[in-house]
């Protein structure tokens, strides 16, 4: 499918699918829109007339046009009131007239959206990724594919001349986006530690990144007990994955992007009970799924920063191998942790890989991860948390989340809490009470953060979709990467 910036104006445009955004409870037709209708013999009247449509965001209505035929389909899109209108809100009425344009069988596609606070570039941005992420469909795991009618190939977005390199990019970061998704949509038999190593070195090869794989013995030699006690159980090696980008020229900053990477949870010897999800958990590497997929995007975006992305990667498995619960690990930065819950074995893959990122000398260290049910439960599948005691770096995520249409919502880094973790026997438990679950998690993790400004951002909500929504279909959401990528180039 090609986008393509185009100065005709709607009037003049033929082809099968025309769509205008309309603002709530101004649906009067004036000026261009009068003539539009006049054009097309008053049926855009009659249509917002006999729907009702008030222009609220997320609605869309549409008719066939007869007559001289040089437009097939009319739609509207609701763009909500104009005060409150986003960069989101563009994004995702571009994503509802793309899947109607597809449904009305539109090969060929006009969008005349308004440009967002003077700012076409971020508006052609924003409409082109809107666009890209609604019609990819993931038919991999599919013996047939059962959609055979015809696709949308081309789309014009109308009053966006000159705004071809804001559509470059928005490709870009949308293959990031599509690369996260399939990673956490495909299943643990097909996406494994091996698998995810493999990926890495594809987008090495593809974008010119280096590629450093630790295997098994150089994490030993490492000293990271956390990540190999967890990696233990399983028949699939570990992979320690470090991927850099390195800009030509000195680099106006130097970052590090670390991503849980589980390829599967089932718990460990905490197994996961009957209605724990467990069926769910190849979802599990969403953070490391999110980090390659920036690593995609920023290898295609070139900017003038050096970005380290990391990701320990394995399963939490069973086997007679497998640690137990109340064992003893030693972390990387020589911390031991009392393991009194096995399936709390994110942050433990994520100590040793925060000492490891840190030992590069980033100015900043962010990690995404599915870390704990409790954040979930807190801000449900929309938002993600943000938890830094740093907050230049927490205001950067969330401009740079804001942006990109991503949620996050900053929670507390209580300290006093820490002291649920304290353990008999080692340096601290890796699971405190229930009660703030997800707090405890995120102090749990900064111990092995000595001085560098960090974040974390629980994604066990936003990871995944149940019903479609906006520009994310029902699944895999890619969650993270526009807000990482967003991050990077600010
Ligand atoms: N991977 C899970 C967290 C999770 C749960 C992600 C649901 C997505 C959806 C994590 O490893 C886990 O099992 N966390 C436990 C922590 C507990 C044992 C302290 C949890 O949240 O129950
Ligand atoms: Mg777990
Ligand atoms: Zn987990």
């Amino acid at each position: 499918m090609e986008i393509l910036a185009s100065n005709t104006p709607f009037k003049e445009w033929k082809g099968d699918g025309l769509a205008i955004g309309l603002f709530e409870d101004a649906v009067e037709l004036t000026g261009e829109l009068a003539a539009l209708d006049e054009q097309v013999g008053g049926v855009l009247k009659e249509l917002i007339a006999e729907e009702e449509f008030k222009g609220k965001a997320g609605s869309s209505i549409f008719t066939r046009l007869s007559g001289d035929k040089s437009v097939r389909k009319l739609m509207v899109v609701g763009l909500g009131k104009p005060d409150a209108l986003k960069l989101d809100s563009l994004r995702r009425a571009a994503a509802s007239v793309a899947r109607l344009a597809k449904k009305q069988k539109c090969k060929t596609l006009a969008i005349d959206l308004p440009v967002w606070n003077n700012n076409p570039e971020a508006t052609a941005q924003a409409i082109a990724e809107g666009i890209q992420l609604a019609l990819y469909q993931d038919t991999r795991f599919k013996s047939e594919n059962e959609d055979k009618g015809p696709q949308v190939e081309t789309v014009h977005l109308l009053r966006l001349s000159g705004q071809e390199a804001a559509i470059a990019r928005a490709n870009q970061i949308a293959s990031g986006v599509i690369l996260a998704r399939e990673l956490v949509a495909a299943p643990a038999n097909a996406v494994t530690p091996i698998t995810m190593a493999e990926t890495a070195q594809a987008i090495a090869s593809d974008h010119d990144l280096q590629l450093e794989i630790l295997e098994k013995e150089d994490c030993e030699k490492l000293g990271m007990g956390a990540f190999l006690g967890v990696a233990q159980a399983s028949e699939l090696p570990p992979k320690f994955i470090h991927l850099t980008y390195k800009p030509q020229g000195t680099p106006r900053r130097k970052l590090a992007i670390i991503g849980k990477g589980l390829t599967f949870d089932s718990g460990g010897l905490n197994i996961k009970g009957a209605g724990s999800g467990i069926e769910t958990m190849k979802i599990d590497m969403g953070g490391a799924a999110a980090t390659l997929g920036a690593a995609k995007a920023i290898g295609q975006l070139k900017p003038d920063v050096e970005v380290h992305f990391i990701s320990a990667v394995t399963e939490n498995m069973i086997s007679g191998r497998a640690m137990h619960p109340g064992d003893v690990l030693k972390a990387s930065n020589g911390k031991t942790i009392e393991v009194n819950n096995t399936d709390a074995e994110g942050r433990l893959t994520l100590a040793d890989a925060l000492v490891f990122a840190e030992k590069l000398g980033v100015e900043a260290i962010v990690d995404l991860a599915t870390l704990t049910g409790a954040c979930l439960i807190a801000l449900g599948d929309d938002i993600g948390g943000l938890f830094s005691p740093d907050d230049t770096v927490a205001k950067q995520l969330e401009t740079a989340s804001e942006t990109a249409g991503e949620k996050l919502w900053r929670l507390p880094m209580e300290e006093k809490y820490f002291e649920g973790l304290k353990s008999g026997i080692a340096d601290m438990k890796n699971t405190g009470p229930r009660a703030g679950g997800s707090i405890t998690a995120a102090l749990f993790l900064k111990q092995f953060v000595k001085e560098t400004p960090w974040a974390h951002l629980d994604i066990a909500g936003p990871v995944w979709t149940d019903k479609e929504n906006g520009y994310n279909g029902s699944g895999a959401t890619g969650f993270g990467v526009r807000t990482l990528v967003n991050w990077v180039m600010s």
